[in-house]
């Protein structure tokens, strides 16, 4: 992105000059039917996206577009309440432009949080996954074109794009608060179409558990330019070809609405547990 550091800032100072000075230590990127627990959010600071210079604009359903920032669970957090995804037009560079903010911001954690398609056959729609590590075929990459040395160095280590310390921090929440919780390898595969039955055969081949439309990127950004990060996945269908039916969207919306109890619940621990 031509300028990005400028860009960046621009978007980093009009976001201060909402929130104050408030220092804001983890940021949360809420997921398809997922973006409910912005409203638990004390006395937010509410942020539409189309006013943030510099920041593209969310399309899809479901996805509200904006940033809430304020104090849950003891801490204070910026959410994004609907994402950028590739498949909506995007660059990949302005898809992962709020992680950059967040990290200009100060923010330290990074929760991403995403609907995805159950390709685990021992698994069953509803499960919650926590990401250990991603498969990304497609050709894109955020980071690639001129590196921004202030946010991170051009060759960059991926073995902890999923901190392994935060990772035991959400195994031991979801144990205290009685939540299965599955771990696997999330699947990035670029949409808008789900997947065809013979590529999910080839993603459990690879050894993917979830596949899904987001999250890649900006954990790639995300480990890039040094924030920790937690991936959390919805498991709200079984991936293409599993079963004898076809897909559908009303089903991943039906699944989120399902879980979202538990989901909430093991976020807001998560943030508190940081
Ligand atoms: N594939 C890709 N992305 C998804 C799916 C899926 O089956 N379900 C929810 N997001």
């Amino acid at each position: 992105m031509e300028g990005l550091m400028e860009k960046l800032k621009e978007a980093k100072a009009f976001i201060e000059g909402k929130t104050k000075g408030m220092r804001i230590e983890a940021g949360l990127v809420l997921g398809s039917g997922l973006g409910d627990l912005a409203d638990e959010i004390k006395d937010p600071v509410i942020i539409n996206y189309k006013d943030i210079p510099n920041f593209p604009v969310s399309t899809v359903q479901g996805h509200a577009g904006r940033l809430v920032i304020g104090e849950l669970e003891g801490k204070n957090v910026m959410c994004m309440q609907g994402r950028f995804h590739y498949y909506e037009g995007y660059g990949m560079d302005q898809v992962v432009f709020p992680i950059q903010v967040m990290r200009l911001l100060g923010i330290e954690y990074l929760i991403l949080t995403n609907a995805a398609g159950c390709v685990n056959v021992n698994w069953e729609p509803g499960t919650l996954m926590m990401i250990t590590d991603h498969i990304k075929f497609a050709p894109e990459c955020p980071m690639r074109g001129h590196n921004a040395d202030e946010l991170g160095v051009r060759f960059f280590d991926m073995t902890r794009a999923y901190d392994p310390e935060l990772q035991k921090i959400v195994r031991k929440e979801a144990e205290k608060l009685g939540i299965p919780l599955k771990e696997g390898v999330y699947m990035f595969f670029s949409g808008p179409n789900y997947e065809t039955p013979a590529e999910i055969r080839a993603a459990r081949v690879l050894g993917a558990d979830a596949a899904g439309m987001s999250t890649v990127p900006e954990a790639i950004a995300a480990a890039h330019c040094g924030l920790r990060t937690i991936g959390i996945s919805c498991m709200t269908n079984m991936a293409a070809g599993i079963l004898d039916q076809p897909l559908d969207h009303e089903e991943v919306l039906e699944t989120s609405m399902r879980v979202k109890g538990q989901f909430t619940a093991l976020v807001k621990g998560i943030v508190k547990a940081l």
